[in-house]
């Protein structure tokens, strides 16, 4: 087999069969190819695209770089949920202890932030004392007598989208629906689930700008499922502006006490709910999404939803106390206001500036070796579609730096676009893709 044929083919348009793909998937694994040949044949892929047949294959080459999680031991299905990334995205957190309180296993291996947007390992670990690093046993374990754990990867999954991820992050080949569906469904089938659901986020914030690509890309990662035999079920929603009204690791912990506690409503609740109900279809406990949601609001109201959270950070050594008195999270020495510069209508935001805002403020990383302040982030009071007077609170910042707090705030208010008309809302559900619609 020879690299410069497969990027000659890729150019020319044409597709790659099996073992060309096998090829270059390894030589990435074991870093046999060099990192040239697998950029120019990235950015070949970028440019031509791949069929559905090569995009399955490129998914199931990735799964088998490396190893495969078996949960066959919890003897139930589990479900997973994936996003593909957000800011104040914390429907994990949400999601995870009421689809548990509702009786479906929930064995969640997470990421950490990238880019502008939060992980939810970062914000498990805001928790004083609660870790996301266990054995698969102890994983099993958890899952089978609390219904649920949200941990980071045991083993090295995926190491060929682990090269090809960073390779496409320096190289502008990042935007292509073949390849960000071949890493996150690789990803996924190698965590073990039984069934998932994703959830694609479409606007400013969003890996995808527009609907119509977000669209595409849930499509094509619903029918990689269909066609590994993996029930894959995907909800783009929108992400026009930060999902929650907390950024930030502490801070989106505190959100998702709020609204489980009942304190709280929004949008993050309502999308939290929406997948919830998919993951409960997605196992066989609910005939229909109405019922879905009934139970989980049932779960929700009657706190068995807090308890639950309560308990998986009990398990995972965390102090649960959080739960009851959510000023025991790392708080932030100091608050800054950001006033609205003008009367006028909330009519835009620049999500992914805002998600920047709260990384620079210590929240997230710039490179691998930062390390983050768990207790920093933003609250934002401004929502689409209201209308501010000059000088109102559009956001406060919740920060221990003084330094270059100025600049910071500035950029968020420049994210934050006031105008004459009141824009027409945006929905937060755009389309439901299941198995059967591929
Ligand atoms: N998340 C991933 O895991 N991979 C991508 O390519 C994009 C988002
Ligand atoms: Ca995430």
């Amino acid at each position: 087999m020879n690299m410069v044929d497969i990027i000659l083919k890729k150019k020319a348009g044409q597709s790659l069969t099996r073992e060309e793909i096998h090829y270059f998937v390894e030589g990435a694994a074991k870093g046999t190819v060099p990192d040239y040949q697998l950029s120019a044949l990235l950015m070949a892929i970028c440019f031509q695209g791949m069929d559905a047949e090569e995009t399955t294959t490129l998914t199931m080459e990735m799964m088998h770089s490396g190893s495969v999680v078996d949960l066959s031991g919890i003897g139930e299905i589990c479900v997973d949920k994936h996003s593909t990334g957000g800011v104040g995205d914390t429907t994990t957190l949400v999601l995870v202890p009421l689809v548990a309180a509702c009786g479906v296993k929930v064995a969640k291996i997470s990421g950490r932030g990238l880019g502008h947007t939060g992980g939810t390992l970062d914000k498990l670990e805001s928790i004083p004392g609660c870790t996301i690093d266990m054995d698969e046993e102890r994983f099993i374990r958890q899952v089978q007598q609390v219904g649920c754990a949200v941990i980071g990867q045991t083993k090295e999954l995926c190491p060929a989208d682990k090269a090809l991820y960073a390779l496409r992050d320096v190289t502008g080949t990042v935007g292509s629906i073949p390849l960000i569906a071949s890493s996150i469904v690789s990803k996924k089938l190698a965590s073990g689930a039984g069934a998932i659901v994703l959830d694609v986020k479409t606007g400013s914030g969003a890996l995808m700008h527009t609907v119509e690509d977000s669209v595409r890309l849930a499509r094509t990662m619903v029918a990689i499922g269909k066609r590994a035999g993996k029930p894959i079920y995907a909800v783009v929603t929108g992400m026009q502006q930060p999902l929650g009204t907390h950024i930030g690791n502490a801070l989106e912990v505190k959100e998702a006490i709020d609204l489980l506690s009942g304190r709280a409503r929004g949008d993050l609740l309502t999308v939290s709910i929406g997948l919830g109900a998919r993951m409960l279809m997605a196992a066989g406990k609910a005939e229909s999404l109405e019922n879905a949601e009934a139970m989980l609001q049932e779960a929700l109201a009657s706190g068995r939803g807090l308890a639950k959270l309560k308990e998986m950070i009990a398990a995972q050594g965390g102090d649960a106390r959080v739960c009851d008195d959510v000023t025991l999270l790392p708080q932030a020495a100091e608050r800054v206001r950001v006033r609205a510069p003008g009367d006028g209508w909330v009519c835009g935001m620049d999500t992914t500036a805002i998600g920047y805002c709260a990384q620079d403020l210590g929240a997230g990383r710039r490179t691998k070796a930062d390390r983050i302040d768990p207790a920093v982030g933003i609250v934002m009071q401004a929502r689409l579609g209201q209308y501010v007077k000059a000088g109102e609170t559009l956001a406060e910042l919740y920060v221990n730096k003084r330094d270059g707090v100025e600049e910071i705030a500035r950029r968020l208010t420049e994210a934050i676009r006031i105008g004459e008309t009141k824009p027409e809302a945006a929905p937060l559900f755009y389309a439901s893709i299941g198995p059967w619609d591929v």
